[in-house]
């Protein structure tokens, strides 16, 4: 674009948020099946979290990135982009399926992105606001046109179903938003994020790292389990909430009247209200969904968005915000200007060539499995794997198909 003096300056590029979606697993556990396990009840959970029942991820073969990986496919489907386009996948999750290799490469390679980067990112119930930011900076700087970014949880699986204190608050459950490079202003405008390392021991899942690897003392004390310290949590809570909204709003020139919804971390209603009345924020612009799901980390604000989305929240120029806390400890607040009209109808027939290339992306995983066990004896002449040499034919292959159906 050329400036007023006759140079070339560089086009100002905004992150706009331009797919969403959530993944649930289908059980659902309430107050009073809790009742039956632990020494609590529906009244209790209601009165001091508003939660009233949680989707737990019973069957094995759900993790972390199963939920992460359908959140990813929804939000793709929504914006209508292959995932062939993505360049960056950020995974934030408290519950990996690893501590190596990351959550994110496996979503990376069952989406069959095989232009993306990928990593997990570790801020707890922040991680996704973390996530935003970051793809933002990534997008502004021209690093990348297409961020997936994703919060999902397991947490059932590292929570101690005995301890009452912990098990009736969180739930599973994953969500995603595609952030797109795009000339028109808006989209994530701002973003603040924070750390207290000095609270680190009030959330915290202490053995399992290399600090305190596993042995049978740290498995038969509960070492892996999530711990906290419920009302310190508390406190830290419903102080940086409020204080980590003003300063976003600041930093993007916007004061609390010009906010038409906000979605805090869904952990605890009585948080929400609290630091929503410090604010000044009247009950109508605040979005909860916690009752359905309890407290999902770092997939709360994703899932929320999603829903709050579906039940025609948001409309464009509308000033949204996002913020949470979290084990570290950790805050983060990010404003954003929301762009996107609605869902864009996509063609009936691009569901199906979706489903045929993600069974491809499965495809390509096995057969670069299988064929890095017989390596050696597969070279071709000029010395390459043959898994390589296919894997890229069949790589190229796809983009040629991506873009042969953009042109038509
Ligand atoms: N059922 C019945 N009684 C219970 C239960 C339960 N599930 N859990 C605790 N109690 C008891 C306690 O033992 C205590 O009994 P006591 O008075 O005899 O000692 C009593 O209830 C009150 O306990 P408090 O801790 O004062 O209860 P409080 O009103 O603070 O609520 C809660 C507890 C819900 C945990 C609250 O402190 C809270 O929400 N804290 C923030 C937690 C949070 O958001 N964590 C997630 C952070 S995000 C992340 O990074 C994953």
């Amino acid at each position: 674009m050329a400036g007023n003096n006759g140079r070339y300056a560089p086009m100002q590029r905004y992150a706009q948020i331009i797919g969403w979606g959530k993944a649930l697993p289908d059980r659902i556990v309430t107050n009073h099946d809790l009742e039956k396990i632990v020494d609590t009840s529906d009244e209790w959970i209601r009165t001091r979290t508003g939660i009233q029942q949680r989707r737990i991820a019973v069957d094995p073969n759900e993790t972390t990135a199963t939920l992460a990986t359908r959140a990813a496919r929804a939000a793709l489907e929504v914006a209508d982009v292959p995932a062939s386009k993505l360049d960056l996948i950020i995974c934030s999750t408290s519950s990996p399926e690893h501590l190596f290799p990351s959550t994110g490469s496996l979503v990376q390679d069952a989406l069959g992105a095989t232009s993306a980067g990928a990593f997990d990112l570790s801020a707890a119930c922040s991680g996704f606001v973390y996530g935003l930011s970051l793809g933002k900076g990534m997008i502004a700087t021209g690093q990348a046109d297409n961020v997936m970014v994703i919060g999902s949880e397991t947490l059932s699986r590292i929570v101690d179903w005995s301890d009452r204190d912990t098990c009736v608050l969180f739930g599973d459950g994953a969500g995603a938003v595609l952030l797109q490079a795009s000339p028109v202003p808006g989209g994530v405008l701002s973003a603040v994020l924070g750390s207290d390392g000095s609270g680190g021991d009030l959330l915290i899942v202490p053995a399992g790292g290399s600090r305190q690897p596993a042995t049978l003392e740290t498995v038969a004390s509960g070492q892996h389990f999530a711990k906290m310290d419920g009302r310190a949590v508390f406190r830290f809570a419903t102080r940086i909430m409020a204080e980590a909204t003003r300063q976003a709003l600041e930093k993007a020139n916007l004061s609390i009247d010009d906010v038409d919804l906000i979605i805090p971390h869904q952990a605890n209603e009585r948080i929400i209200q609290s630091s929503m009345k410090k604010l000044g924020l009247p009950p109508e612009k605040i979005f909860m969904n916690l009752q359905y799901y309890g407290n999902t980390s770092t997939a709360s604000i994703p899932i929320a968005l999603t829903e709050a989305i579906e039940q025609n929240r948001l409309k464009p120029n509308d000033n949204l915000v996002m913020v949470g806390f979290g084990a570290g400890l950790t805050w983060a607040a990010t404003a954003i200007k929301w762009a996107t009209p609605g869902v864009r109808e996509a063609p009936r027939w691009r569901s199906g060539q979706r489903s045929a290339e993600y069974g491809l992306a499965r495809m390509r995983s096995r057969f670069l499995q299988f064929s890095r066990k017989v390596e050696g004896s597969l070279i071709t002449e000029e010395g390459e794997a043959w898994s390589a040499v296919l894997s890229k034919r069949i790589t190229a292959w796809r983009q040629s198909q991506v873009e042969t159906q953009e042109e038509e």
